[in-house]
């Protein structure tokens, strides 16, 4: 693939799905799968910074996701630990800025200090911002908003970038919309990730389950948006 051809998206948000049904296939407990989800997150960080992108935004733990067995959300709640306890210094080698989208005041102690750590190491890094969605769900997030706006508007009427810069992405202006969204394992829904910011995002499909997702697979998703017309709702020379 010629990359010099590519046209490589400013924000990219990744749906990382099918971490439960890669275990599965290897005989192997769920948690597997999302300790190999954890590395391929690992890889594909480096190579999304390598190829130019400003903003990664990772799905990594929805509000809904509570509601799994105890033992799974225990697991999940000890990833980013894990992940950033080892991580942070090719982080900064790689100059990414670590921040976190969603209400963190609800996860345990040392998942929340391990966060906070990661996001204050990496605070004078310039290059792509790594935003990580946890307890995050896109229904909240603009209630939450909302409530905000309501509290500070005093029954004034609020602009859309207001209501954009309140949203938890306001921190990655000026990319606070993706301009593509990635769900990997074959599934072909949103699941409550980014709703209000995707308004005008492509939209990638794969069957690849996340512990499988490669570079070259990210390469392939940036080729698919590199062929795509996007008109935000206007025309273009083609469709004249
Ligand atoms: C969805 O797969 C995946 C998750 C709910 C967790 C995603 C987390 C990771 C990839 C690791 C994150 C790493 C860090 C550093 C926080 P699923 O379990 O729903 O898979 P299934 O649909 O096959 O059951």
């Amino acid at each position: 693939m010629e990359l010099s051809n590519i046209k490589v998206p400013n924000h990219v948000a990744i749906i990382m799905d099918g971490n439960g049904r890669w275990a599965k296939k290897r005989f192997l407990p769920r948690i597997a799968g999302h300790k190999e989800g954890m590395n391929t997150v690992k890889k594909i960080t480096i190579a999304a910074s390598d190829l130019g992108v400003k903003v990664l935004t990772l799905y990594a733990f929805s509000t809904e996701n509570w509601s799994r067995p105890q033992s799974e959300v225990s697991y999940l709640m000890g990833l980013p630990s894990k992940f950033f306890d080892t991580f942070v210094p090719d982080l900064i080698k790689n100059n990414v800025k670590v921040v976190v989208l969603g209400d963190v005041s609800q996860l345990p102690d040392n998942t929340r200090i391990a966060v906070r750590n990661a996001i204050n190491d990496t605070s004078s890094c310039t290059g792509m911002i790594l935003a990580f969605a946890l307890n995050y769900g896109a229904r909240q997030d603009i209630l939450n908003a909302v409530n905000y706006l309501i509290e500070h508007h005093q029954g004034e009427s609020v602009s859309f970038q207001e209501l954009s810069q309140s949203l938890s992405t306001g921190i990655l202006a000026p990319y606070n919309d993706p301009d593509l969204v990635i769900r990997t394992s074959g599934e072909q829904r949103l699941s409550n990730f980014l709703s209000y910011e995707s308004a005008y995002s492509e939209l990638y499909f794969t069957d690849t389950k996340w512990p499988d997702f490669t570079a070259q697979d990210l390469i392939e998703a940036f080729n698919d948006y590199s062929s795509r017309q996007r008109r935000f709702g206007g025309i273009t020379e083609e469709t004249e």
